[in-house]
């Protein structure tokens, strides 16, 4: 299938009085598109109910019933064709259908329905559909005015809504903007033009869905697939599986796996069991590399040369799908083009008010709200703005409890790296410490060895403790400045007010690494040995310490930990005695690519100070 050339996708956003349901009845109705069966089954309905019209919703009530059943929220596609082009309308309540297309990247609708009711005029509820419409990408926006046979087919009726929705749409970001008067339940303007608006001389619904413009959303420039799964029907055929995001790539091409960089070039290419020499945007393809790279579910193919961004922190625009109201701090999970990982939203910027399409300062997002925020992912991953590529530049946040979808989001890019420019705002306020009389060259002249952060990273019970203890005593014994900072001690004083929350984690992690800059910056080696389970909590010590950080995993498998049990913690966290306990029910995740691995179950202790001994040796002046 080449989308793009002729299938049109369309989403319809209506209230539910507004006459969706209607308005999709007919079209299929008149274009054929319906069984004779459900036809006369439908007929007969409406003339025993002694209905003088066709109950058009009735041909999309099937729908409804196996949406009430919760069977699937996809089935609500509408197929239909016209000898030009084939449809596919995404026909779905409310906001279920905004999540839908976040989740499966189907906002690849091109154009959008918008119904008023010609006697409401513009609701809120239809602003907010158009202006969803718009957020999401979709390029074309026809605003369907319905039951135009309620308003005696009236000019003026027609004008003032056009009239108000051009104002409100001079806020929108939308090129294409098309208004057609109807009456879905009589048939007027839908397929047929209508007889009693002589008046309007525009095209009907369905002339305009056949000859409006599409294609130009998509990307084809960044080929961006997103693997589904790996394919082994035998041993000696493997390939990755999935829809091609944007872009194309052809048999021959270079690609890199994201997140371990591997590189290889395609082999072949499959669409179903055919094989071709081309894939685009949009299709379902099975690619055999040359190479048998580490590539699985949730990877990201891409070419070499156009990677996408790589981040902890989102800037990006949310529509608030849940009744709880979005809080700051709290844990979500958040899927990213089927890769996952813990975050919380950092900062709520603002939320707009879609009557007004005004910005307006809020603590917090409620059920419907839409509005910009930071999030701070607990590992980096890789995307692209929403503008670029709308499948690998939106995401869902997940309650990690219930797994309701709480949030569709849209990103817009990186947030600036907030630490950083915190320093850089208190270096030009002039709070930058003032010039002191010894300076740090004098201090590393007198103390023979410059500063540095050793960070021990690893479960509870894997031996950081004990490494880190016998490293300050031998460092110690041959005069240096050593200082070791670790989870009990730390968490007495400096930190006695947090828990074990990731937030609290993130907290503490992010007051030892100020309170280990600040000693490094005074040329002493400084010891860290905490669990700091979260990849970016490390990273951002890393980006503060710069050279001065030394990561070191240290490793050993949480079944050992268990058995060492040290303080007895295990054995509790495992009675429920206590909660949030790293390895049994709260995660850890380790280093990728960590500056030292020592494994605790394969070398002694002994060995293992030796091994970190030499590394300090290596690699920082007089140590
Ligand atoms: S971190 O996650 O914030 O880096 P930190 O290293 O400071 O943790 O503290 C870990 C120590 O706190 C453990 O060695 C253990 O003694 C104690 N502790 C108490 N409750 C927990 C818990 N829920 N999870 C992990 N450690 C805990």
């Amino acid at each position: 299938m080449s989308v793009g050339r002729d299938v049109l996708r369309l989403t319809t956003a209506g209230s539910v009085d507004d006459g969706k349901s209607t308005l999709m009845g007919r079209l299929l109705l008149e274009t054929g598109s319906l069984h004779q069966d459900h036809v006369d089954a439908v007929t007969a309905h409406s003339r025993r109910r002694r209905d003088p019209h066709l109950d058009l919703a009735l041909f999309t009530d099937g729908l409804k019933a196996e949406r009430e059943q919760r069977i699937t929220i996809d089935v609500a596609y509408r197929y239909f064709s016209t000898a030009r082009r084939k449809f596919i309308i995404a026909d779905c309540p409310g906001h279920i259908q905004y999540t839908r297309n976040m989740v499966t990247g189907a906002s690849t609708a091109e154009l959008a329905v918008v119904l008023i009711d010609a006697r409401k005029g513009l609701t809120t509820q239809s602003k907010r559909h158009a202006f969803i419409a718009t957020l999401l990408g979709t390029p074309h926006l026809v605003v369907a005015i319905n039951k135009m046979d309620l308003v005696d087919f009236t000019e003026e009726a027609f004008h003032s809504i056009r009239q108000d929705f051009c104002d409100f749409a001079s806020r929108l970001e939308t090129k294409s903007l098309h208004f057609i008067p109807l009456s879905a339940l009589h048939g007027d303007n839908v397929v047929e033009p209508s007889a009693n608006m002589p008046w309007y001389r525009g095209s009907t619904l369905l002339h305009h869905l056949e000859n409006v413009n599409i294609g130009a959303a998509i990307n084809r420039v960044d080929f961006r697939l997103p693997i589904q799964c790996v394919i082994r029907p035998h041993q000696d055929f493997r390939g990755v599986a999935g829809r091609i995001a944007s872009g194309r790539i052809q048999v021959g091409d270079e690609v890199a796996c994201l997140p371990s960089g591997a590189i290889s070039r395609v082999k072949k290419l499959f669409l179903g069991e055919t094989t071709f020499q081309e894939g685009l945007a949009g299709q379902s393809v099975v690619l055999q590399l040359e190479d048998d790279i580490d590539a699985g579910r949730g990877d990201l193919l891409v070419r070499r040369k156009n990677l996408p961004h790589k981040g902890a922190q989102i800037d990006a625009t949310l529509c608030w799908l849940s009744e709880s109201p979005a809080r700051s701090f709290q844990t979500y999970i958040l899927n990213l083009a089927g890769r996952e990982t813990r975050c919380h939203i950092s900062r709520i910027d603002y939320r707009i008010n879609v009557d007004t399409m005004h910005r307006e300062e809020s603590e917090s997002f409620q059920v419907n709200d839409i509005g910009r925020a930071q999030i701070q992912l607990n590992e980096p991953l890789f995307f692209d703005s929403y503008k670029r590529n709308r499948e690998t530049g939106s995401f869902i946040l997940i309650d990690p409890v219930s797994h309701d979808t709480i949030a569709a989001g849209m990103i817009r890019g990186t947030t600036p790296d907030l630490s950083s420019l915190r320093r850089e705002t208190q270096a030009k306020r002039n709070l930058m410490e003032s010039e002191r009389l010894v300076s740090l060259e004098e201090r590393e002249h007198r103390r023979g060895h410059s500063g540095c952060v050793v960070w021990l990273t690893g479960l509870s019970g894997s031996g950081k403790s004990t490494l880190a203890k016998k490293l300050e005593r031998r460092l110690f014994d041959e005069g240096r400045e050593v200082f070791l900072l670790d989870g009990d001690s730390v968490r007495m004083g400096l930190c006695s007010d947090l828990g074990f929350t990731d937030q609290d984690r993130r907290e503490n992690i992010r007051r030892i690494t100020e309170l280990a800059a600040l000693l490094a910056a005074q040329s002493v080696v400084v010891i860290c040995s905490f669990i700091s389970p979260f990849r970016a909590d490390r990273e951002n010590a890393r980006r503060r310490l710069q050279e001065k950080f030394l990561e070191v995993h240290v490793d050993c498998s949480l079944q050992t930990c268990e058995e060492r049990d040290p303080k007895g913690l295990y054995a509790r966290a495992r009675r429920k005695e206590i909660e949030n306990f790293t390895g049994i029910d709260s995660p850890y995740e380790k280093p990728l690519e960590p500056d030292l691995y020592l494994n605790t179950e394969e070398r002694t202790s002994d060995e293992c100070v030796e091994v970190l001994r030499a590394e300090l040796q290596q690699r920082f002046t007089g140590l």
